[in-house]
């Protein structure tokens, strides 16, 4: 995730420089990246451009926004993707000639394809950006186009995957190019100038007066005020001022995308962030490299903590059902047990969406003292963890700002599953027919999360409020619904300071059911569809004994509880593993409302701290 504006002058201004605007607005979207940040301005006939690593307050001295004055101009503030936070990779990124400015928030997944073409036509890349190959392409097509916006559409309509672009173009100084898919972009609209920009914060204090452009819409903004919106699949014109909305909020609720927190925002993020992950690691090399390693390993630990030891958890059952591959997931702070096994021919898979956690950190220092190689999972480039691991993969869920863990959960376990589904096809386990199905089915997770998410709200608003005063509770699963159940019990301990325990559903028998009485509430996950008997049995034996018995269930199999259970939560369903991705967000929404009808902030639980840093 990455911020971007753009801003089009409509009036000459004294007070401020367009330089300074952009950076005002490039602070108020720091929440959304902030490794790198970079300008551009169109005046007299030049493309000004500026872009450093580092945060805006660090770089600026160097950046000199205040200096620059202009009218057309764009901006950026970056979360590392493709290639690692430094100059060259920090947007804009410039064509050939150095007249296309291109700010971009996705991922564009055709990427290399479409540079290797660009490269055996002469063009020169001196980024290792995703970004940087529409700067070339749109260069490219404005030699076959009559207009440049006829080039902008062209080279939009040859890339796939996730964008939000704002483009500008010395050939046409008066336009401002923008384009969207799968992430967002937003027009604001006041007197003195337009804005489009990643998110609405970015320009909130010069105007509330918003356009939302939608997906596979492109179009233009110039320097006379005129906007032109038009479908990218249809060429169906838009008529930009019929959407425009007066937005009510405070810059503090802007920030939030309208949502009261962070982590509500965060969850409703997760298809955005699941989509990202798994279209970038699809085609990236590192994810074959890593396949290789964890199927050539003689013995594989995972290795996490907290929720990233639960996406651990999942990442063991998707090598066990999609690669026949077994593995030894290994909480960090344990990792001397295990690490004393360790030899050079051990792999370690390092779970962590921060990268710094001290725990996780010792454990693969031990295990490499060992010999042993280390790939890690995580969602900030180049911190601490893939610094010292042997091949890095990243979720790309962009910065998660709320404490508890929630849309870098489901894209850990995305990776982890689309990593299963890689070293099963190389041992064999799984056939290239049955890998592209699966994979075919985790490319549909993000619309069944979005639907899980809407279906979800209102159900779980309303049984916060039934389990408002309870001191405890149990989440019960089996199979691969185990760690679902260990995550939503972690959640619920984490912001509504309820204690939940999880445990195996069929070992609740064996000790844990003798404090269930009158009432008690207990949490079934059923998504896992080969234990379903089972777990109708455990949940038969809980009720008995006078638990409030909720579930989690598929809802075509609603029919078979609809006696048993007290509550349901009717859920879009998948296969068993992808389950653990869908229904994340519903145990997710139930922590937070809980949170919130016991009055305490989820963003802030008490005695946590987002990063943990310590021993
Ligand atoms: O940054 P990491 O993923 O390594 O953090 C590990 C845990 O501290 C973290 O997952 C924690 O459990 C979450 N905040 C829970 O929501």
């Amino acid at each position: 995730m990455c911020g971007i504006v753009g801003v089009v002058r409509l009036k000459p201004q004294n007070d401020v420089t367009l330089g300074k605007l952009i950076k005002t607005c490039l602070e108020r979207l720091e929440y959304r990246g902030y490794d790198s940040v970079g300008f551009a301005v169109l005046k007299n006939g030049e493309l000004v451009y500026r872009k450093k690593k580092g945060k805006i307050a660090d770089v600026s001295p160097a950046l000199r926004f205040e200096e620059f004055d202009g009218s057309i101009g764009v901006g950026h503030t970056r979360w590392a993707t493709h290639g690692p936070p430094n100059d060259a990779n920090a947007h804009p990124h410039m064509d050939c000639t150095r007249s296309i400015a291109v700010v971009h928030n996705g991922i564009i997944a055709n990427y290399a394809k479409l540079k290797d073409e660009l490269l055996a036509l002469g063009h020169k890349f001196l980024s290792e950006t995703d970004t940087e190959v529409f700067a070339h392409l749109f260069e490219q097509n404005i030699k076959t186009s009559q207009t440049c916006y006829e080039a902008f559409k062209k080279a939009v309509s040859q890339i796939t995957g996730s964008y939000a672009l704002v483009c500008i173009c010395l050939k046409e100084p008066e336009k401002m190019f923008f384009a969207r898919k799968n992430t967002p972009l937003v027009i604001g609209v006041s007197e003195e100038q337009i804005f489009v920009a990643s998110d609405i914060p970015a320009f909130l204090e010069y105007t509330n007066r918003v356009i939302v452009i939608n997906d596979n819409e492109l179009g233009y903004v110039s320097t006379d005020g005129k906007i032109v919106i038009e479908n990218l699949l249809t060429s169906q014109k838009v008529q930009p001022y019929s959407r425009l909305r007066l937005i009510p909020w405070t810059a503090e609720l802007a920030r939030k995308g309208g949502y009261p927190h962070y982590m509500i925002k965060e969850i409703h993020e997760q298809p955005i962030a699941i989509g990202d992950t798994v279209r970038y690691n699809a085609n990236d090399s590192a994810l074959s490299l890593a396949a290789e390693l964890v199927n050539s390993a003689r013995n594989l630990f995972l290795v996490g903590a907290g929720t990233a030891h639960y996406a651990s958890l999942t990442g063991r059952d998707a090598l066990a059902l999609l690669a026949r591959k077994p593995s030894i997931p290994v909480i960090s702070s344990e990792f001397s047990l295990f690490s004393k096994t360790a030899t050079e021919s051990d792999v370690v898979l390092a779970v962590s969406q921060s990268g710094e956690t001290h725990d996780t950190l010792m454990a693969i220092r031990s295990f490499k003292e060992k010999g042993a190689k280390v790939i890690s999972i995580c969602n900030v480039m180049e911190s601490a963890i893939p610094r010292e691991s042997h091949i890095q993969l990243y979720t790309k869920a962009g910065p998660e700002i709320g404490v508890a863990a929630t849309k870098t959960f489901v894209s850990q376990v995305s990776l982890l599953q689309l990593l299963a589904v890689r070293v099963g096809l190389l041992n064999g386990s799984l056939k290239e027919t049955e890998a592209s199905e699966y994979i075919k089915k985790l490319d549909e997770i993000p619309v069944l999360v979005e639907r899980n998410i809407a279906l979800s709200e209102v159900r779980a608003k309303e049984l916060a409020r039934i389990f408002k005063n309870k001191q405890s509770a149990y989440y019960l699963s089996r199979g691969t619904g185990v760690p679902l159940a260990k995550e939503g019990a972690l959640k619920v301990k984490e912001v509504a300071y309820i204690h939940a325990e999880a445990y195996e559903a069929g070992e609740s028998k064996h000790g844990p059911i003798s404090l269930v009485s009158e009432g008690f509430p207990v949490v079934f996950v059923f998504s896992d569809n080969e234990v379903f008997d089972q777990m109708r049995s455990n949940l038969v034996e809980m009720r008995s004994r006078g638990a409030y018995t909720v579930g989690l269930i598929g809802k075509e199999r609603k029919a078979e509880l609809a006696e048993t259970l007290d509550y349901s939560f009717d859920l879009s369903a998948s296969d068993s593993l992808l389950n653990t991705i869908a229904f994340a967000p519903t145990l997710q929404l139930i922590a937070y409302y809980l949170a919130l009808e016991r009055g305490y902030d989820p963003d802030k639980p008490r005695n946590l701290a987002k990063t943990v840093t310590v021993e």
